[in-house]
């Protein structure tokens, strides 16, 4: 049989980060590459003691499909951790529970725009999202990130145009705390513009937050949505970096009339998040063991930040630069040599290191001499020698 393929699917390229896992586990290799949580924060003890509970008391409805939209109690209880946590006010009624906050771009991009429509990004940003819209047929306009975040004074330049051209932007998705690929975070001042400027034009806001927990160093930055006139941002969380990545949660927060157009497109993708997986995100933030987790992975995760950044400092840092972030997963390093990182990783994976390329974070080839470093799953031993192990490589490349 010959099969004859979409001219989406066919647009759409493997993602580096998941070839580059595949040669990152063979062994010897120590992976900078994945955003993975380290498996020392998983909370294992206490998830098989909420699992036993609900197979024990609950499992009628925990094995049954739940809503569309999630099960309820479950979005009650994130309503409520997210007033706690990040000032969110919001109700059950605005928020949908999805399989990771991976199906939730995909969503968004079905629900807001048109194939072939345009939307905003950073430039670089997070290669999943990159994938979730290229699936939906969107164009991406990419706005330099700086070390504050999307550099704001280009967006409304770059906004006219666009509609000049007669192709308005149908919303920005950003990730302003601890950016995915960058680490950097948006000062408030910027996050007061950029809401300006999307009430200004009237272009929606998609906030992705799945780091604002994971602060290290400095002062709390409020997300978007807990600002004034940010109650129509559209808000991505996910229990990935704070329970586990492997049960597959997370939520979108929306205004109703978006909601009810999530409803039709979830319908479609898998009728319902995994129930079994919902019930435990309910049982872990009503006992409250979210909160103490968060605060565990703080301390490690702050550890291994600082032997990566000290590691980078003794012996990268006449060679790269790189952000010294005060929270999330990863450092974004950029070489002063006029090296290609994509080009570098086969002789970086033979020395025995992975990373993921700048390139993986456009859509239009930039960032060619920058890389990210995750620095949450390998050990701190692991990390220095990793960082030993990329600076012999680039060493190798004058
Ligand atoms: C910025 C960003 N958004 C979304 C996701 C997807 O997370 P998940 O689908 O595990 O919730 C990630 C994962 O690394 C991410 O970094």
């Amino acid at each position: 049989m010959k099969f004859s393929f979409s001219n989406s699917v066919n647009g759409m390229k493997p993602s580096e980060i998941r070839e580059l896992n595949k040669m990152a586990s063979s062994p010897g290799i120590i992976s900078l590459g994945g955003g993975m949580p380290s498996p020392e924060t998983f909370p294992i003890r206490e998830l098989t003691e909420i699992m036993e509970d609900i197979m024990k008391n609950n499992a009628n409805l925990a094995l049954q499909y739940g809503n569309t939209l999630g099960i309820n109690p479950v979005r009650e209880e994130i309503a409520i951790m997210l007033e706690k946590v990040e000032k969110i006010r919001t109700t059950m009624e605005n928020i949908i529970v999805n399989s990771g906050s991976q199906q939730g771009l995909y969503e968004l991009g079905a629900v807001l725009a048109n194939p072939g429509d345009t939307i905003i990004t950073e430039e670089p940003t997070y290669v999943g999202a990159v994938s979730a819209f290229s699936a939906n047929g969107l164009r991406m306009e990419g706005i330099p990130v700086d070390t504050m975040g999307m550099k704001v004074e280009l967006l409304e330049e770059r906004i006219k145009a666009l509609i000049g051209s007669g192709r308005k932007p149908k919303f920005i998705y950003v990730i302003p705390t601890f950016q995915n690929p960058t680490g950097y975070s948006m000062p408030v001042e910027r996050r007061k513009i950029l809401i300006e400027i999307s009430l200004k034009y009237e272009i929606p806001i998609v906030e992705d937050n799945p780091y604002g927990q994971l602060r290290y160093y400095g002062q709390p930055v409020p997300c978007l949505r807990s600002m004034p006139g940010g109650e129509d941002i559209i808000y991505l969380g996910t229990f990935s970096k704070v329970m586990t990545p492997g049960l597959r949660l997370g939520y979108t927060v929306a205004p109703k009339e978006v909601m009810e157009k999530f409803n039709l497109i979830k319908q479609a993708l898998d009728l319902a998040t995994n129930s079994f997986s919902q019930y435990v995100a309910y049982e872990y933030v009503k006992r409250g063991i979210i909160y103490k987790q968060v605060e565990l992975n703080k301390i490690l995760y702050k550890k291994k930040r600082d032997a990566i950044i000290k590691s980078l400092k003794e012996n990268m840092s006449d060679m790269a630069e790189y952000s010294e972030p005060e929270g999330g997963m990863f450092v974004w390093a950029t070489v002063k040599k006029n090296i290609d990182t994509r080009e570098m990783i086969p002789a970086a994976i033979k020395n025995g290191v992975a990373y993921v390329s700048g390139q993986a974070f456009t859509t239009n080839g930039t960032q060619k001499s920058s890389m990210r470093l995750n620095f949450t799953f390998g050990t701190v031993e692991q990390l220095d020698e990793g960082i030993k192990r990329l600076t012999k490589t680039l060493n190798e490349q004058a």
